[in-house]
């Protein structure tokens, strides 16, 4: 009974009640307008910087996120100016809001301009589309090529490289012998896209015998009395700054050590996706891909078990660079690292550049990386201690072999001639595992 009747007695009631209801919404409209204006960033939001800190914060973070806070930015100014527009037709004694509101949206937008110029620099901000779609940027755009850096080098390049692509080893005639091989061994694979960097007379004089392409640097160029008077630290930085222009002129370069016997064009087995593509000094999947390993100290009890990434080195005696910013910036790296003390090994250089990430005070390198197959890039470790006592894997035609493991090199380099080259089937089992 109660219900029905309270609710006729506020049916009869209704005229009054209706005009307290219309007074009651004006003056909440009217309270929410003043609080709108006292606190922009809403009542709970706390002092009115912790807003902006964390747009900061957010645009630096990741350009994807920049674009989001585009959006949001650009949503925000238009509120503000609507807020703007509204107050300036109503209420004089808001101006100095008013002020304060027009120097937030000028700040506001000054975020938004910036947020785009950054999001001009990746290209259009895009949505992640579904699971397992994405994937990201590892193929980075080539630099634009730069003749100027070396007109006399770009006339060299236009004539020897295929397809904007050649393969470059530095050489003075203390590896005479071992050039020779090579070179044989790459024009039997057929191979005509390749340059030596000659760094004295005697190797000029052998390219022009062997009708090989060489370069030389101007002698009055300062890195060349590095070659002839620095130390092996400094000699061994050379590569790395020779490399740079080879790329700056726009070339993808496949860097060769002389110690590499070629069977088959490598061009026609890398990949071009990441802008460091290298052979491993691995010597099985595991040690050459990456893999978890367990460090295990037993006083910790429950956690005694620590889990590490580990990858064996790549050879900086034989990898491909695409001409891209960040292949040329592990070259200044490197290159740099080496001219300086404490002496460094231009391999272990190489791969701390490559490898270590971003922490306090050290901005790590952002290149894409990708390990060549091993048994067609192959070491000499795999050849001698795995592949010529297996039956399937001596059927195996890899790629290049390069003896890095071995301090015989030329005798081994000859043998893989006669083993790959002339089917000779005990070419290689003379030879001892390791060095003795
Ligand atoms: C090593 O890796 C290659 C390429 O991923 C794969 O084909 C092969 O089966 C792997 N070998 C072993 C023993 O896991």
């Amino acid at each position: 009974m109660a219900g029905p009747i309270s609710r006729r007695s506020t049916n009869a009631s209704q005229p009054v009640r209706g005009s307290r209801i219309v007074v009651a919404i004006v003056i909440g409209v009217l309270i929410g307008c003043i609080l709108a204006l006292l606190y922009p960033h809403g009542l709970f939001s706390g002092d009115s910087d912790s807003g902006s800190e964390f747009q900061n914060r957010r645009f630096s973070k990741s350009n994807l996120q920049i674009g989001s806070t585009s959006c949001e930015s650009s949503e925000r100014v238009s509120m503000l100016k609507a807020d703007i527009a509204d107050l300036s037709s109503t209420n004089d004694e808001l101006k100095k809001q008013i002020r304060e509101l027009t120097q937030k949206l000028q700040a506001a937008e000054q975020k938004n301009g910036q947020a785009e110029q950054q999001v001009v620099v990746v290209g259009e901000p895009q949505k992640a589309g579904p699971f397992g779609t994405v994937e990201g940027i590892r193929t980075n755009p080539t630099v634009l090529p730069d003749e100027t850096v070396n007109p006399r080098l770009a006339k060299i390049l236009e004539k020897v490289a295929v397809k904007k692509e050649l393969i470059v080893s530095l050489a003075n005639s203390n590896v005479k012998a071992m050039l020779e091989v090579s070179v044989s061994s790459i024009k039997k694979a057929g191979i005509t896209n390749y340059l030596v960097v000659a760094l004295d007379e005697g190797i000029v004089d052998f390219c022009k015998e062997n009708d090989v392409a060489f370069y030389m640097r101007d002698p009055d160029e300062g890195i060349d009395s590095v070659a002839k008077t620095g130390g092996n630290h400094a000699v061994s930085g050379l590569k790395f700054r020779i490399l740079r222009e080879f790329l700056q002129l726009g070339y993808g370069v496949l860097l060769s050590d002389v110690d590499i016997v070629y069977i088959q064009n490598p061009f026609d087995h890398i990949y071009r996706d990441s802008d460091v593509e290298s052979m491993s000094d691995g010597h099985d999947n595991m040690t050459a891909y990456g893999y978890n390993d367990v460090f295990d100290e037993p006083a910790m009890g429950w956690a005694r078990y620590a889990h590490t990434i580990r990858i064996w080195v790549y050879n900086s005696g034989f990898f491909y660079l695409r001409p891209t910013v960040p292949a040329i910036e592990l070259l200044d790296r490197v290159a740099d690292r080496l001219s300086h003390p404490p002496p460094a090994w231009d391999q272990a250089v190489f791969n701390e550049e490559l490898f270590f990430p971003s922490h306090p005070g050290y901005i790590g390198l952002h290149a894409s990386k990708r390990t060549m197959d091993r048994y067609l890039f192959m070491n000499s470790k795999a050849l001698f201690k795995e592949v010529r006592k297996d039956a399937n894997l001596k059927k195996l035609k890899p790629v290049i072999v390069h003896i890095n493991y071995h301090p015989d090199k030329l005798p081994r380099m000859k043998a893989v001639v006669e083993f790959y080259f002339n089917g000779k089937q005990d070419a290689l089992d003379a030879f001892p595992d390791g060095s003795g």
